[in-house]
């Protein structure tokens, strides 16, 4: 059977260290024990989905050092399809991770391996692309593979998942346009529809929203993520709606967006519209957040239905 999600982009081994705050500029601050976790946006959100019971197809790159086998093991452990996973000399993507008492996470990446996930390295890719309703992909790998993403998923009617993250997206109108959602939280949606920055509550955000759907070239799609308010979103020329989020006490945000749009993916692989595909993805990303680590957290949907019955369709 084949997949019903193709993820492309990162794969990271995350250095988590837990910290009474977040060291700031020439602070040095003394946490807890270290913890590796299997991470990296791409990775993540093909776990999510598969947690979920999706079929899905991963993408990427690990390094040739000791966390690419590790990584591998938590996408196959998923039931994650990782024939199209390759294998760079030298280092696997790794994020240093910081999580404060509050749950906040603050990151650095070093892209190793990702940095060589392109067009060249993925000849394969095409074909399984052409054959699933739904593809993803985020900007921790190189922004050329991205943009050849968004051609493919045009040329072979693919439905196209962006989530611009980490940003700057330097890219063209065209590919903005194609993007079916583009997923983004209100900094990013403000930097790439060129907008005014709008704050953070529901209703200014839902505003935001109806002054891009008027715009000429604006996404076939928009969710703008709004962490403990849940999500706002357009599609097509349907009214701007907001999704509101269960209250959880959070532990670690690491990956809760990237659960969030691995299960939207998910969703609207399997027909859904893209209001009830948003509404199973702020429950899923809510429990995210309540367990360490990214792919570690992530819920099947039975730990759903049990921890919160209302979360299921
Ligand atoms: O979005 C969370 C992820 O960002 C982490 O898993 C880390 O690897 C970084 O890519
Ligand atoms: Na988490």
């Amino acid at each position: 059977t084949p997949p019903e999600v193709l993820v492309i982009g990162s794969v990271n081994a995350d250095l988590v260290v837990r910290v009474p705050h977040h060291p700031r500029p020439g602070e040095t601050v003394l946490g807890a024990d270290l913890v590796v976790h299997p991470g990296g946006k791409g990775a993540n959100q093909a776990v999510a989905a598969a947690r979920l019971g999706a079929r899905v197809a991963f993408a990427g790159r690990v390094g040739s050092d000791a966390y690419g086998p590790m990584l591998l093991d938590s996408l196959r452990g998923a039931g994650v399809d990782t024939a199209l996973v390759g294998v760079s000399d030298g280092a696997s993507g790794v994020a240093m991770i910081t999580v404060d008492d509050a749950g906040e996470n603050a990151i650095a990446v070093s892209p190793g391996a990702n940095a060589t996930v392109l067009p060249a390295a993925m000849a394969q890719v095409e074909a399984v692309l052409a054959t699933v309703p739904v593809v993803v992909t985020q900007l921790e790998i190189p922004d050329e593979a991205v943009d050849w993403l968004l051609r493919l998923g045009r040329a072979h009617g693919t439905r196209v998942v962006v989530n611009p993250s980490p940003g700057p997206w330097r890219t063209s109108d065209d590919n903005v346009a194609a993007c079916d959602p583009l997923v983004v939280n209100r900094i990013e949606a403000a930097e790439i529809l060129g907008m005014p920055s709008f704050g953070g509550t529901p209703d200014e955000a839902l505003a935001a929203l109806r002054t891009w759907r008027d715009r000429p070239l604006r996404p076939k799609s928009v969710v703008v993520t709004l962490g403990g308010d849940g999500a706002v979103l357009f599609d097509g020329d349907g009214e701007p709606v907001h999704v509101p989020a269960a209250k959880v006490a959070p532990v670690d945000t690491t990956g809760a967006g990237d659960a969030f749009t691995g299960a939207l993916a998910w969703r609207l692989a399997r027909g859904d519209g893209l209001a009830d595909a948003v509404r199973l993805a702020v429950r899923v990303g809510a429990a995210a957040t309540t367990r360490a680590g990214a792919q570690s957290s992530y819920p099947t949907l039975a730990e759903l239905a049990e921890r919160a019955p209302e979360n299921i369709l």
